[in-house]
Formats: structure tokens, C-alpha cells, sequence
């Protein structure tokens, strides 16, 4: 997509339909702002009769409590106000921000592997939190000071034209050099702001992955070059903020001088005025105060510009992403699966490429229902992307897959997935309990099920030592286990499921000969007999198998029975020798 056309489009197109929702509520809010804003105009008003009164003694006890009154209701009602319209637009801001969180984490669940592949999690968690807060800022506070500016700066100008009109204008001219400037700082203030939020982004990527990492650092004793590193990020942050806060820091001090010079220009010209006759003392009291309630607005504006621009970078990035759909589609059509799955499965010339690199190429097998396969390769010769292609990571460049004669784009995602039991190459555990990470499927599991899947899994004698049994803590992605336990964890789960097709990704690495032998036999003896694929380098948990498919770069080299391929005396069976060997040394 060219950034012409994302330019034409509208930022609304998102957050426009969740806006209309709320609109009755912005509304309402604004209508409640602007009496806010006209209550606050007219009390200097009253105040100045009431001096101008005092001083002409013509003030009497009743018109004093007419004004006293007037003014208590004015302030009454400025007081309740204000509490609402706070409470109707920060309030409908919440609101927004929070259904557009919900479906840019829907549209993250949603987006298929290769979204997930190029988008870093630090940036995807950007958008979910400063990015957010951004937008939310500019409808919230942004539309605020907006509509602030305009009601307010109309009905005090209204007012003070009431009282004076070239005293107005003259006082006006700092106020207008306000305004000219914080709207002049307010880009710089913005970049100057985006570069702050930069670094501060870098600093907390530094952070979390300094802490995912941390065993790392301690092996490899790089505290110290953590630390530096940190500090490097740190001080560049400070710099940042230094260079903000020169900036800011000026205009704020300058603004507060305009103000000042305006109300010199009032007791200058107004003192004149009054000597003369034509104003009085009541006039100058108010147009100070209306002086005070206009530099706000001038702020505001400045402020409010700066927020939207905000908003809208962000907005810009959300709407990207809310814009991106799977690449991962079911085909129309796709239809709920009435029975269960046999486990048959077909690639038909599947090729896989991915920038311009074959990593699958023109490969082609049968795997019967109940069949037990193993699956064998140098490491990177596309063993894991045969499951990924199974599972619908990813879809072939060429060719198809087939599961029960089917082409696996005609299933509805969900039942595929159901049907396929996973242990992935790289083990995940969720830092929740032993037996939330063992059932994560959302049917109804008895305590039986799970029971069985770890015995099954051999895991079921270690659990039952842990102090909390199955509601042990596992930590953050399971550290307090060992590798072994971890595996035989996600093993459980992958059980669990009853799968119609069992995938083992290189799930036996971390437990000894022994144990996994236990868990294929297992295996074998299940009673549903799922399609069952072994990957793995060990020709111990190979040669229990129906079948043996080699794969080498991405091509599948060799293909037979345990039996059948030594006789071959090919890869595979050089890999039997030197595991042999390997296995005699161990021994002796
Ligand atoms: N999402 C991806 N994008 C680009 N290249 C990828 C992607 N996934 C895998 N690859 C590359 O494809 C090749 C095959 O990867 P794959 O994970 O299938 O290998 P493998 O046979 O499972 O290896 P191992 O024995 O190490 O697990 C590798 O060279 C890898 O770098
Ligand atoms: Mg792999």
C-alpha cells in the first residue's frame, strides 16, 4: 500500500464508529462545559457593580445580598458543572480507549504468524499502551481545551467588550503574543516530546529483555556491560527530557510575563480612563480578573494542538495495524467438521519460501490415519515447518495439504487447530499454575483426564512431590522446573487434548533414554490410535516408529522403515552409527 492512499484515508476510519457511540455523553459534556464557561464570565460582572456600588455609596444591605446570593449560585452551579462535564468527557475518553484496546488485542490474537514475525513485541506493546494513552489524551483533554478555548475566549471577550472596547483590544495584543507563541512552540515541544518517548520505549525494551535474559547475564557475568548498557539508555532519556524541558520551561515563564504585561497595559490605559471618568474602579477589577481568565485559554489552545498532533501519529499507527487482516483465511465455505477427524494426511508438492528462499521444496508424503511417523533432518531443513504448514502458521507458497482428503484452507481454523495436538520445539508455560498450563484447552476436563495425561507423560510422580501438587506456581515461563519437567509438562497438555493428530517437535530432548521410551510406548498404546509424528534427532525414539521420512534442505531425501533405511546406507543410516558408537561410549 502506497502512503499516499493510507494518507487519503481517513484517520476516523477506526475510532469513528466507537466516537458515534459516544456522542450523546461528548456532547452533553461540552453543552455543560460551555454554561461553566458563561457562569465564570459573569461573575467579575457582578463583582464590579458591587464595587462600583461600594464606592458611590450607593450599595445598600439587599442589593449586597442579592449580589452575595448570585454569586453563590453562580459558583454552586460552576462547582457541580464541573464535576460532570469531567466525568462525561475524560469519562466517554475511558470508555473509547478501552474498546479500541480490546480490538487491537483481538486483532493481535487474530493476525497469523508472519504479522507476529516482523512486528516487535515492545512495539506492539507500545500501541496498546502510550499509543492509546495518546489518542485517549487527545479526545479527552485535546477536545477539552479545544472547546475551552473557543467558549471561553468568546464569552469573556464578549464581556469585556461590554465594558470597553479599546481597552479590550489593547489588552488583548500580549494575550495574542500568548497564543502566537504556544502555538509556534507547540511543534518543537512535540518532536522534542516524540524523541522523550523514544528513548523512554528503548530504556523499558532494555529492561525487559535485560530481565527475560537474566540468567543469561549471571552465566556469562555481564552484569556490569547490563548495567552500562542501561545507563547508556538512561542518560539518554535524561538528555532528552533536559532538551524538553529547556523548551517548555522558557514558554512557561515567558507566558506568565505576557500576562503580566497585559495587566500593566490595564492599569496603564484603564488608570487613565478611570482618572478621566469614563471607567470605573468596579470595570478595572473585572477586566483584571478577565485578563487571568483569558491567559488559560491561550495555554489551552497551544496544549490542545500538541495533543491532537499526538493523537493523530498514533492514531495513524493503530489504524495500521487494525487495518491488516490474517494472511491465514478460512476458504467461504469452510464448514464446522460434523465428525471427527481420521488423521489423514497429504502434502501434495508443498513449497514453502519465504524471501525468496525455498525452505520447503516440492514436498510430497502420505501419513495413513493411525500411522506413526518419525522425522528426521539437519538442523533448518524444514522439519518444524512441516507442523507450522499442518497447523496453519503459515499457508505453502505452492502445492497443498491435505488432512482426510481435504485441503486444510476448507476447515474452519478452530476445529483444525482442536483437531491437532502440538509439543512445540520451544516450550511455553504460562506463569500460572502446574494444571492451568496443563488444561488450556476451554472444554471440560475431569481431574481424572488430567490424572492420566500426566501419567502418561511421566510427569504425574513429579508433580504429586511439589509441595502445591497441581497448583504449583510455575514462575515467569516456567522457571522453577527443569528442562525435563517443563517438556513432560507440554506433553500433558498436548494429551490432554486427545488430539486426532499427535505432534512431537524434538519433545524428548531434555528426559533420558528411559523416559522416552516409556512415553512412546504410551503413545502407542493409546486407545484412540492418533496419527502420531515424532520429530526427532535420536534414532532411539525412531526406529519405535512406523515410518521414517529424512528431510534434508527443505527436500524430503529418504523415506522407509527403520529396517529399510539402514539397509540403504544412506544419512540415516550414518546417523544410526554414530549413535551407536556415541551410545557404546556412554556405556562403558
Ligand atoms: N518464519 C520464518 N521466516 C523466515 N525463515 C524461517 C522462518 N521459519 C523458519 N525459517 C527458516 O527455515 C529453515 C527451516 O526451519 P525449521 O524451523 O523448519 O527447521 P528445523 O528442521 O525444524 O530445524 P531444527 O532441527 O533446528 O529444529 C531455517 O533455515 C529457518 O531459518
Ligand atoms: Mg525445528
Amino acid at each position: 500500500m502506497s502512503t499516499t492512499e493510507t494518507k487519503q484515508k481517513s484517520i476516523w476510519r477506526h475510532l469513528g464508529p466507537i466516537i458515534r457511540k459516544y456522542w450523546v455523553r461528548y456532547l452533553c459534556g461540552i453543552l455543560i462545559l460551555a454554561a461553566v464557561d458563561i457562569s465564570q464570565t459573569i461573575i467579575p460582572g457582578i463583582t464590579a457593580t458591587v464595587i462600583d456600588d461600594l464606592s458611590s455609596f450607593t450599595a445598600t444591605a439587599h442589593t449586597l445580598l442579592v449580589a452575595l446570593l448570585q454569586i453563590s449560585a453562580l459558583v454552586a452551579g460552576i462547582t457541580v458543572g464541573r464535576y460532570f462535564w469531567r466525568f462525561l468527557i475524560w469519562g466517554s475518553a475511558r470508555y473509547l480507549e478501552q474498546e479500541v484496546r480490546d480490538n487491537l488485542f483481538a486483532k493481535y490474537l487474530e493476525l497469523s504468524a508472519d504479522f507476529h514475525d516482523v512486528h516487535k513485541t515492545g512495539d506492539l506493546m507500545a500501541l496498546v499502551t502510550n499509543d492509546l494513552e495518546a489518542v485517549r489524551q487527545s479526545l479527552g483533554d485535546g477536545l477539552l481545551m479545544i472547546s475551552d478555548f473557543f467558549i471561553m475566549t468568546t464569552f469573556t471577550l464578549i464581556a469585556m467588550l461590554r465594558f470597553n472596547r479599546s481597552l479590550t483590544l489593547l489588552a488583548l495584543i500580549p494575550l495574542a503574543l500568548i497564543a502566537l507563541i504556544v502555538t509556534r512552540a507547540g511543534p518543537l515541544v512535540f518532536k522534542l516530546f516524540k524523541r522523550v518517548q523514544d528513548a523512554f520505549s528503548a530504556l523499558t525494551d532494555y529492561v525487559e529483555e535485560a530481565m527475560t535474559g537474566m540468567r543469561i547475564i549471571k552465566v556469562f557475568t555481564r552484569e556490569k556491560d547490563a548495567a552500562r548498557g542501561l545507563r547508556a539508555k538512561a542518560m539518554d532519556l535524561q538528555r532528552r527530557d533536559i532538551r524538553l524541558i529547556k523548551v517548555w520551561g522558557l514558554a512557561g515563564p515567558l507566558i506568565d510575563f505576557l500576562g503580566a504585561i497585559s495587566v500593566l497595559v490595564l492599569l496603564w490605559y484603564g488608570g487613565i480612563l478611570a482618572t478621566r471618568g469614563t471607567f470605573t474602579i468596579g470595570g478595572l477589577v473585572a477586566f483584571n480578573t478577565y485578563i487571568g481568565m483569558l491567559a488559560w485559554p491561550m495555554t489551552a489552545l497551544g496544549q490542545a494542538i500538541n495533543l491532537f498532533q499526538r493523537g493523530q501519529a498514533s492514531a495513524a499507527r493503530i489504524n495500521e495495524i487494525l487495518d491488516q487482516s490474517s494472511t491465514i483465511q478460512e476458504l467461504p465455505g469452510a464448514a464446522p467438521i460434523e465428525r471427527e477427524l481420521r488423521g489423514d494426511i497429504v502434502f501434495e508438492h508443498v513449497t514453502f519460501e519465504r524471501e525468496g528462499h525455498k525452505i520447503l521444496d516440492d514436498v510430497s508424503f502420505h501419513i495413513a490415519s493411525g500411522e506413526r511417523i518419525g522425522v528426521i533432518g539437519p538442523i533448518g531443513s524444514g522439519k518444524t515447518t512441516i507442523v507450522s504448514l499442518l497447523t496453519r502458521a503459515y499457508d505453502p507458497s505452492a502445492g497443498k495439504v491435505l488432512v482426510d482428503g481435504v485441503d486444510v484452507r476448507q476447515y474452519r481454523l478452530k476445529d483444525l487447530r482442536r483437531a491437532i495436538g502440538v509439543v512445540t520445539q520451544d516450550v511455553f508455560l504460562f506463569s500460572d499454575s502446574l494444571e492451568e498450563n496443563i488444561n488450556v484447552t476451554d472444554l471440560p476436563v475431569s481431574e481424572k483426564e488430567i490424572g492420566e495425561a500426566t501419567k502418561q507423560s511421566d510427569i504425574y510422580n513429579n508433580i504429586s512431590e511439589f509441595k502445591d501438587e497441581f497448583g504449583t506456581i510455575v514462575g515467569e515461563r516456567g522457571v522453577t522446573l527443569s528442562g525435563g519437567e517443563k517438556q513432560r509438562v507440554t506433553i500433558a497438555r498436548a494429551f490432554l487434548k486427545k488430539p486426532r493428530i499427535l505432534v512431537l517437535d524434538d519433545a524428548l530432548s531434555a528426559v533420558d533414554a528411559d523416559t522416552e521410551k516409556h512415553i512412546l510406548d504410551n503413545i502407542a498404546g493409546f486407545k484412540s490410535r492418533p496419527t502420531t509424528i515424532v520429530i526427532s534427532n535420536r534414532i532411539s525414539a525412531l526406529r519405535q516408529m512406523d515410518r521414517v521420512l529424512v528431510l534434508n534442505a527443505g527436500r524430503v531425501a529418504e523415506e522407509g522403515t527403520h529396517g529399510a533405511l539402514l539397509r540403504k546406507h544412506g544419512w540415516y543410516w550414518r546417523v544410526f552409527r554414530r549413535q551407536l558408537v556415541e551410545h557404546k561410549v556412554e556405556k562403558e
